[in-house]
């Protein structure tokens, strides 16, 4: 009775930089039927550096879909009911395994590292001006320390096992989607090593006409071709996975998970836009087939491909590096909460920050400034201000980072957006949503469905030929909550010049 009110149902896994988690989705109602999720935890070996362990990431995945899978018989559901799976995951992280043995041969370099800042710099010595926009006609992006192929470069550099399995033809390089996929479908005995078009549009090897490995920029970074997935649509029939209790079960879908939650928040036309709150933020807005090249620092990305002979969408995306990673830093760093759900209460406890400003470029700088030298500051500080102002004030920074984005956003595609879809961990956080409007003078939707990278996937899988559950016109769109400003243009305009003064102050200083 259960599998007939639910109809099939699609799974999806979702592996970001601070947790992962297992849903089971209803192809019918779109509801979640099941879910787990455990956070995870990044190893930080000297400064600038951000690893995660690729075996405890497979570890955490695992339990994550066993005890989803568990829970399905609490609803009186089967794991047969399960048709397809989706995989969504942190993009640019970057892991390097042997395909013999199927060791990772370095801690995953995650996407938030900046070791490679000299790779770039060594890097940009060999282009013309040293323009960090030189190859971004090709794929879309600035040389930063940001995307993969920099991290591919620096593991080929100075990893002695990486440098010998490249050499004897048995290394596999591959973003986190690459790494789950080759050990769920069999890993060292013949897992499938693949990408799909969102992830390998984030590594600076992809082009962006052709969806395929760029001779040239492969020629640049000094990396061989055959040690990267190949590259599929996000949307097909992968492979079944081999064993477990998803054993059977054919992958069909595959997205970074930015571009999951724009599909999960149906953002399927021109014009529409969803930023995600995080452990950065980000903002991409639709561009359909136009690969847009900004001239205001965003970049230029595939948002998606939902099928193998299906044109690829595109999308501009706009990205801040620091966004709940401030509040996980005032509570972890500074010790001024004991848990990011306090921020609302403390935040909301004064009316403002009393003109006090919070840039939180902890490594840099992303859209619009790619300022890998700049770092945080506060400023404003008085004598009256107390940790209510800071903790307010790394709020606002969220939604002042949110509106540098809409700013460029605006001046590259003409239309100013007016109204923003939101999602992720932070949107619980109503003063947040509240500042964010009040901020950017345009209303604010959250969906009062959480999930909405997770549905993002499992819409990519479910969507997928040969498994057919759903159809993308007919996915109902999820109710969102509305947040309106209320605010006048001129304060909201004289708050973000003050923010800009702010930041000014950040740019240089790691020189
Ligand atoms: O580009 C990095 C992004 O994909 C990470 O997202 O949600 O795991 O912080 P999240």
């Amino acid at each position: 009775e259960s599998s007939q009110k639910y109809g099939p149902l699609v799974g999806a896994l979702d592996e970001g930089t601070s947790s992962a988690r297992f849903l089971v989705f209803s192809s019918k109602t779109s509801e979640i039927v099941a879910s787990h999720q455990i956070e995870t935890h990044s190893i930080y070996p000297q400064e600038g550096w951000v690893e995660q362990d690729p075996k405890f990431i497979l570890k955490v995945v695992t339990e994550c879909i066993n005890c989803a899978v568990e829970s399905l018989k609490e609803k009186d559901l089967s794991v047969s009911d399960i048709v397809a799976i989706g995989i969504t995951n942190q993009r640019e992280t970057t892991v390097a395994w042997d395909l013999i043995t199927g060791e990772p041969l370095h801690n995953a370099i995650i996407w938030l590292d900046v070791r490679t800042a000299e790779t770039v710099e060594r890097l940009l010595d060999q282009v013309p001006g040293k323009d960090k926009n030189h190859w971004k006609k090709l794929c879309g992006l600035p040389m930063s320390p940001y995307f993969s192929a920099v991290k591919i470069r620096w593991l080929i550099d100075n990893v002695k096992s990486v440098q010998q399995a490249v050499r004897e033809k048995r290394c596999c390089f591959g973003t986190i989607d690459s790494w789950l996929i080759w050990n769920l479908t069999g890993g060292k005995n013949g897992g499938l090593h693949m990408t799909d078009v969102s992830n390998a549009s984030r590594t600076m090897l992809m082009n962006l006409d052709s969806l395929q490995w760029d001779p040239q920029l492969c020629r640049f970074f000094n990396i061989p071709m055959e040690v990267l997935p190949k590259i599929f649509s996000s949307s097909e029939i992968y492979a079944p996975v081999s064993d477990g209790p998803l054993q059977g079960i054919p992958i069909s879908g595959c997205l970074g998970d930015q571009h999951a939650a724009l599909v999960g928040q149906m953002c399927f036309k021109r014009g529409q836009a969803k930023s995600t709150y995080g452990t950065g933020c980000f903002l991409l807005y639709n561009t359909e087939s136009a690969k847009i090249e900004s001239s205001h620092g965003l970049i230029t990305t595939v948002a998606y491909q939902l099928g193998k002979n299906t044109p690829a969408v595109y999308a501009l995306e706009g990205s801040a590096a620091v966004a709940g990673a401030a509040l996980r830093w005032l509570r972890d760093n500074i010790q001024l909460l004991g848990d990011i759900s306090e921020t609302e209460t403390i935040a909301d406890s004064v009316v403002s920050t009393d003109d006090l400003y919070f840039v939180p470029a902890f490594s840099g700088l992303y859209a619009p400034y790619w300022q890998p030298d700049a770092r945080g500051v506060i400023c404003g500080i008085t004598e009256d201000t107390t940790q209510n102002h800071i903790v307010r004030a790394a709020l606002e920074a969220i939604c002042f980072q949110t509106r540098d984005i809409l700013e460029a956003m605006s001046k590259d595609c003409k239309t100013p957006l007016m109204k923003l879809q939101v999602d992720g961990g932070m949107t619980v956080n109503n003063l947040l949503m509240q500042l964010q409007a009040d901020l950017l003078g345009i209303t604010v939707m959250r969906p009062q469905m959480a999930e909405t990278t997770s549905l993002g996937a499992a819409i990519a899988a479910g969507c997928a030929k040969g498994i057919d559950v759903w159809n993308v016109s007919d996915i109902p769109q999820v109710p969102c909550d509305e947040f309106k400003p209320r605010t006048t243009q001129e304060e909201r305009d004289a708050r973000y010049s003050r923010w800009k003064m702010a930041v000014d102050r950040c740019m240089g200083w790691n020189v």
